[in-house]
């Protein structure tokens, strides 16, 4: 692999998956619609003679992806975008004719592994979370949410069955002063959370149910699911790769192809990510 999926050491999975349901041709238009470290663009890049147009909500991702976007002349192109705004961005970049669509959901290794963005459980950081440059970040939710609503968005996002114990130690804590750092919150939950016998960290959930929640990463996809875009995208292959937006277990697969897939609903719905999709929405009407 060459280019942008070696930058940085990150090293996308299931590229090989994602490129044999795509299959780009020369003079295709592919959009990577989680540009991340730009693993599965330089995939397809290198795939075929094509053209990626990568989005990205985190505007790090986006100045990244620009400085490195020359190594492949004018084939690619990188924006900040997001799935609630896909369809005008894809309109406004490329006419709205593409050929293939992949979404990588989740969290980039980027976003984890840098301190700052306030993500990690294990780097000491600001208790921030947001892939954007707006809104809400984890501390306001932390510092301002009455107890019910985050013991709801813990065990509902986050699916921690101690949610309300967790919810509770929050409350007392920031009655000390307001929890500014993400170890800080780390430490809180530790306290109330046991490890589980696999070795999980005790905060993963709770980290995780803040940064669906800041993000509104479900409320995206839904977005996304009732977007023209999607239902007009029959003719499109679109690859889904989900490997922690939704939680549970119960979505089991990793990549689903749509388009003339023969499970595809219908009425072509390709929010419906496949017959699995029935799956995903259940899982995120429940939550
Ligand atoms: C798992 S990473 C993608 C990694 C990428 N495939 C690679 O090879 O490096 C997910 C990326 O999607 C972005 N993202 C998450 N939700 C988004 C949304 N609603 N719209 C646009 N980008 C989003 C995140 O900022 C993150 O950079």
């Amino acid at each position: 692999m060459t280019g942008l999926a070696t930058y940085g050491g990150h090293v996308p999975v299931l590229l090989d998956q994602v490129i044999a349901s795509l299959t780009p041709r020369d003079g295709d238009t592919m959009v990577d619609a989680t540009f991340g470290g730009g693993g599965y663009s330089a995939g397809l890049l290198d795939a075929a003679d094509c053209c990626v147009l990568g989005l990205d909500r985190d505007p790090d991702a986006v100045r990244r992806g620009q400085a490195q976007a020359s190594r492949w002349g004018d084939r690619l192109s990188v924006v900040e975008g997001r799935f609630s705004t896909l369809e005008q961005t894809v309109n406004e970049q490329v006419g709205g004719q593409v050929d293939g669509v992949v979404f990588d959901l989740g969290v980039s290794s980027y976003q984890l592994d840098e301190a700052h963005r306030g993500f990690s459980f294990r780097h000491d950081g600001p208790l921030d979370m947001r892939m954007g440059a707006d809104g809400k970040s984890a501390a306001d939710a932390v510092n301002h949410l009455d107890e019910a609503e985050l013991a709801g968005l813990i065990g509902r996002l986050g699916e921690e069955r101690r949610a309300r114990a967790v919810a509770r130690a929050i409350v007392a804590a920031r009655k000390e002063a307001p929890i500014a750092r993400t170890l800080e919150l780390a430490e809180i939950v530790r306290g109330v959370v046991r490890r589980s016998p696999d070795g999980i960290d005790p905060a993963t959930r709770t980290f995780q149910a803040l940064r669906l929640w800041v993000n509104d990463e479900l409320g995206e996809l839904e977005q996304l699911g009732a977007s023209p875009f999607y239902v007009s995208a029959i003719d499109t292959e679109v690859a889904a790769v989900d490997d922690d937006v939704v939680p549970d277990a119960q979505i089991n697969v990793e990549v689903v192809i749509l388009g003339d897939h023969p499970e595809l609903g219908a009425d072509g719905r390709a929010i419906d990510f496949g017959v699995k999709a029935e799956d995903l929405e259940r899982s995120l009407r429940n939550r």
